[in-house]
Protein backbone atom coordinates (compact mmCIF):
# COMPACT_ATOMS: atom_id res chain seq x y z
CA UNK A 1 0.00 0.00 0.00
CA UNK A 2 2.58 2.69 0.81
CA UNK A 3 4.73 2.52 -2.34
CA UNK A 4 2.62 4.05 -4.84
CA UNK A 5 2.04 7.07 -2.19
CA UNK A 6 6.01 7.29 -0.83
CA UNK A 7 7.13 7.06 -4.51
CA UNK A 8 5.14 9.30 -6.59
CA UNK A 9 5.32 13.01 -6.81
CA UNK A 10 6.41 15.21 -4.00
CA UNK A 11 7.49 12.52 -1.49
CA UNK A 12 9.35 10.79 -4.20
CA UNK A 13 10.97 13.50 -5.26
CA UNK A 14 12.38 14.38 -1.62
CA UNK A 15 13.15 10.56 -1.20
CA UNK A 16 15.22 10.90 -4.21
CA UNK A 17 16.63 13.52 -2.86
CA UNK A 18 17.79 11.96 0.67
CA UNK A 19 15.87 14.25 2.94
CA UNK A 20 13.09 11.73 3.28
CA UNK A 21 13.90 8.09 3.97
CA UNK A 22 10.70 5.56 4.54
CA UNK A 23 11.87 2.02 5.87
CA UNK A 24 9.43 -0.08 6.04
CA UNK A 25 8.89 -3.21 7.51
CA UNK A 26 6.67 -6.26 7.45
CA UNK A 27 5.80 -7.32 11.23
CA UNK A 28 4.85 -11.08 9.47
CA UNK A 29 8.23 -11.24 8.30
CA UNK A 30 9.28 -11.73 12.63
CA UNK A 31 6.66 -14.20 13.25
CA UNK A 32 8.32 -17.84 14.57
CA UNK A 33 4.53 -19.31 13.95
CA UNK A 34 4.95 -21.92 11.52
CA UNK A 35 1.84 -20.48 10.04
CA UNK A 36 3.63 -17.00 9.99
CA UNK A 37 0.51 -16.04 12.68
CA UNK A 38 0.79 -12.42 13.74
CA UNK A 39 -2.52 -12.11 15.53
CA UNK A 40 -4.64 -13.71 18.12
CA UNK A 41 -8.50 -13.48 19.89
CA UNK A 42 -8.59 -11.21 22.69
CA UNK A 43 -8.38 -12.31 26.09
CA UNK A 44 -11.89 -11.71 27.33
CA UNK A 45 -13.49 -12.12 24.48
CA UNK A 46 -14.32 -9.35 21.95
CA UNK A 47 -14.62 -9.57 18.34
CA UNK A 48 -11.68 -9.42 16.14
CA UNK A 49 -8.08 -9.85 16.26
CA UNK A 50 -5.69 -8.44 17.84
CA UNK A 51 -1.47 -7.97 16.72
CA UNK A 52 0.38 -10.99 19.23
CA UNK A 53 3.65 -9.24 20.99
CA UNK A 54 6.33 -11.70 19.52
CA UNK A 55 6.40 -10.40 15.95
CA UNK A 56 5.52 -6.87 16.93
CA UNK A 57 8.42 -6.88 19.42
CA UNK A 58 11.21 -8.64 17.04
CA UNK A 59 10.27 -6.04 14.26
CA UNK A 60 10.20 -3.45 16.55
CA UNK A 61 14.02 -3.92 17.90
CA UNK A 62 15.22 -5.09 14.72
CA UNK A 63 14.36 -0.88 14.31
CA UNK A 64 16.04 0.15 17.37
CA UNK A 65 12.65 1.49 18.37
CA UNK A 66 13.44 1.23 22.12
CA UNK A 67 15.80 4.21 21.64
CA UNK A 68 13.27 6.38 19.07
CA UNK A 69 10.12 8.09 19.39
CA UNK A 70 7.13 5.96 18.53
CA UNK A 71 3.83 6.66 17.34
CA UNK A 72 0.83 4.02 17.22
CA UNK A 73 -1.26 5.00 14.94
CA UNK A 74 -4.94 4.76 16.88
CA UNK A 75 -8.60 6.28 16.77
CA UNK A 76 -7.65 6.39 20.90
CA UNK A 77 -5.17 8.38 19.91
CA UNK A 78 -4.38 12.85 20.42
CA UNK A 79 -5.68 14.13 16.91
CA UNK A 80 -3.00 14.88 14.60
CA UNK A 81 -3.07 19.10 14.30
CA UNK A 82 -0.46 20.96 12.83
CA UNK A 83 1.36 21.50 16.25
CA UNK A 84 2.05 17.90 16.53
CA UNK A 85 2.97 17.44 12.80
CA UNK A 86 5.44 20.65 13.23
CA UNK A 87 6.88 18.90 16.25
CA UNK A 88 6.99 15.55 14.96
CA UNK A 89 8.69 16.91 11.27
CA UNK A 90 11.63 17.82 13.82
CA UNK A 91 12.57 14.77 14.99
CA UNK A 92 15.38 13.08 13.24
CA UNK A 93 13.76 9.44 13.28
CA UNK A 94 10.44 8.16 14.19
CA UNK A 95 8.79 4.84 14.42
CA UNK A 96 5.35 4.45 13.22
CA UNK A 97 3.30 1.31 14.15
CA UNK A 98 0.23 0.55 11.87
CA UNK A 99 -2.43 -2.02 13.63
CA UNK A 100 -4.08 -4.18 11.41
CA UNK A 101 -6.67 -5.93 13.14
CA UNK A 102 -8.96 -5.09 16.13
CA UNK A 103 -5.79 -3.51 17.62
CA UNK A 104 -2.82 -4.61 19.12
CA UNK A 105 -1.32 -6.44 22.43
CA UNK A 106 -1.25 -3.40 24.95
CA UNK A 107 2.34 -4.44 26.51
CA UNK A 108 3.60 -3.68 22.56
CA UNK A 109 2.46 0.11 23.27
CA UNK A 110 3.66 0.18 27.17
CA UNK A 111 7.02 -1.47 26.44
CA UNK A 112 8.06 0.78 23.65
CA UNK A 113 6.42 3.95 25.46
CA UNK A 114 4.14 4.32 21.90
CA UNK A 115 2.63 7.63 21.55
CA UNK A 116 -0.96 7.32 20.15
CA UNK A 117 -1.74 9.92 17.24
CA UNK A 118 -5.79 9.67 15.49
CA UNK A 119 -6.34 11.09 12.49
CA UNK A 120 -9.67 11.71 13.16
CA UNK A 121 -12.99 10.73 14.63
CA UNK A 122 -13.57 7.73 12.33
CA UNK A 123 -12.11 4.34 12.12
CA UNK A 124 -10.28 3.43 9.33
CA UNK A 125 -9.84 -0.69 8.42
CA UNK A 126 -6.20 -0.33 9.27
CA UNK A 127 -3.55 2.23 10.18
CA UNK A 128 -1.50 2.36 7.02
CA UNK A 129 -3.56 5.00 5.31
CA UNK A 130 -3.60 6.84 9.09
CA UNK A 131 0.53 6.61 8.79
CA UNK A 132 0.67 8.13 5.05
CA UNK A 133 -1.51 10.97 6.11
CA UNK A 134 0.68 11.67 8.67
CA UNK A 135 3.87 11.15 6.63
CA UNK A 136 2.77 13.21 3.66
CA UNK A 137 1.44 16.01 5.92
CA UNK A 138 4.80 16.18 7.99
CA UNK A 139 7.37 15.53 5.29
CA UNK A 140 6.02 19.03 3.67
CA UNK A 141 7.18 20.56 7.01
CA UNK A 142 10.26 19.50 6.89
CA UNK A 143 12.60 22.12 5.04
CA UNK A 144 13.59 21.49 1.12
CA UNK A 145 10.17 18.93 0.42
CA UNK A 146 8.13 21.57 -1.10
CA UNK A 147 9.80 23.69 -3.96
CA UNK A 148 9.63 27.41 -3.70
CA UNK A 149 6.84 27.55 -6.04
CA UNK A 150 4.56 24.95 -3.69
CA UNK A 151 5.38 27.32 -0.31
CA UNK A 152 3.56 26.90 2.72
CA UNK A 153 3.32 30.56 3.75
CA UNK A 154 0.11 31.51 2.25
CA UNK A 155 -1.69 27.86 2.86
CA UNK A 156 -5.02 28.10 5.09
CA UNK A 157 -4.20 26.66 8.58
CA UNK A 158 -0.53 27.90 8.40
CA UNK A 159 -1.34 31.31 8.13
CA UNK A 160 -4.25 31.23 10.28
CA UNK A 161 -7.03 31.80 7.90
CA UNK A 162 -8.58 29.51 4.85
CA UNK A 163 -7.11 29.80 1.30
CA UNK A 164 -9.06 32.12 -0.48
CA UNK A 165 -10.82 31.42 -3.90
CA UNK A 166 -8.27 31.09 -6.78
CA UNK A 167 -8.63 30.95 -10.72
CA UNK A 168 -6.44 30.18 -13.47
CA UNK A 169 -7.34 30.81 -17.76
CA UNK A 170 -9.55 31.22 -19.53
CA UNK A 171 -10.94 34.30 -17.90
CA UNK A 172 -14.35 33.24 -19.04
CA UNK A 173 -15.97 29.85 -19.10
CA UNK A 174 -19.31 28.66 -19.31
CA UNK A 175 -20.15 32.07 -18.61
CA UNK A 176 -18.64 32.26 -15.36
CA UNK A 177 -15.69 35.42 -15.51
CA UNK A 178 -12.94 35.39 -13.16
CA UNK A 179 -13.13 38.47 -10.59
CA UNK A 180 -11.31 41.33 -13.16
CA UNK A 181 -9.61 42.61 -9.85
CA UNK A 182 -7.35 39.46 -10.78
CA UNK A 183 -5.71 40.13 -13.75
CA UNK A 184 -5.26 43.95 -13.26
CA UNK A 185 -1.89 43.30 -12.65
CA UNK A 186 -2.56 45.77 -9.50
CA UNK A 187 -0.30 43.53 -6.58
CA UNK A 188 -1.80 45.27 -3.80
CA UNK A 189 -5.12 45.45 -4.87
CA UNK A 190 -4.85 41.88 -5.28
CA UNK A 191 -2.85 40.92 -1.82
CA UNK A 192 -6.00 42.90 -0.17
CA UNK A 193 -8.82 40.63 -2.13
CA UNK A 194 -7.77 37.62 -1.60
CA UNK A 195 -7.15 38.63 2.54
CA UNK A 196 -11.01 39.70 2.17
CA UNK A 197 -11.89 36.62 0.56
CA UNK A 198 -9.88 34.63 3.26
CA UNK A 199 -11.32 36.56 5.91
CA UNK A 200 -15.05 35.89 4.97
CA UNK A 201 -14.40 32.43 3.78
CA UNK A 202 -13.08 31.84 7.46
CA UNK A 203 -15.85 34.02 9.02
CA UNK A 204 -18.23 31.48 7.64
CA UNK A 205 -16.74 28.11 7.61
CA UNK A 206 -14.48 28.01 10.51
CA UNK A 207 -15.11 30.83 12.96
CA UNK A 208 -12.90 28.72 15.70
CA UNK A 209 -10.13 30.00 13.26
CA UNK A 210 -11.22 33.39 12.78
CA UNK A 211 -11.32 34.02 16.69
CA UNK A 212 -7.71 32.29 17.15
CA UNK A 213 -6.25 34.45 14.60
CA UNK A 214 -7.96 37.56 15.61
CA UNK A 215 -6.10 36.69 19.35
CA UNK A 216 -2.37 36.35 17.70
CA UNK A 217 -0.90 39.45 17.43
CA UNK A 218 -0.59 41.07 13.52
CA UNK A 219 0.22 44.11 11.66
CA UNK A 220 -1.85 45.23 9.52
CA UNK A 221 -2.25 48.04 7.26
CA UNK A 222 -4.34 50.65 7.26
CA UNK A 223 -6.44 48.83 4.36
CA UNK A 224 -6.24 45.47 5.94
CA UNK A 225 -7.57 47.29 8.90
CA UNK A 226 -10.76 48.54 6.91
CA UNK A 227 -11.21 45.26 5.59
CA UNK A 228 -11.23 43.50 8.83
CA UNK A 229 -13.60 46.25 10.20
CA UNK A 230 -16.02 45.82 7.43
CA UNK A 231 -16.25 42.06 7.42
CA UNK A 232 -16.24 41.58 11.17
CA UNK A 233 -19.18 44.00 11.51
CA UNK A 234 -21.32 41.89 8.51
CA UNK A 235 -23.92 39.66 9.58
N1 LIG B 1 -6.71 3.35 12.77
C1 LIG B 1 -8.01 3.17 12.57
N2 LIG B 1 -8.69 4.33 12.63
C2 LIG B 1 -7.75 5.29 12.88
C3 LIG B 1 -7.80 6.71 13.05
N3 LIG B 1 -8.93 7.40 12.98
N4 LIG B 1 -6.65 7.36 13.27
C4 LIG B 1 -5.48 6.70 13.35
N5 LIG B 1 -5.38 5.37 13.21
C5 LIG B 1 -6.50 4.67 12.97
Amino acid sequence: MFEPVLGGSILGRASRQGILDVELVDIRDYTQDKHRKTDDTPFGGGAGMLMMPQPAFDALRSVGAERKRCIYMSPRGRIMDKELLTELAAEEELVILCGHYEGVDQRILDAFGFEEVSIGDYVLTGGELPAMVMIDAMARLIPGVLGSSESLSEESVYSGLLEYDQYTKPREFEGMEVPELLFGGNHKLIKLWQFENSLRLTKERRPDLLEAFLAQPHEFTKEEKRILHDVLSET
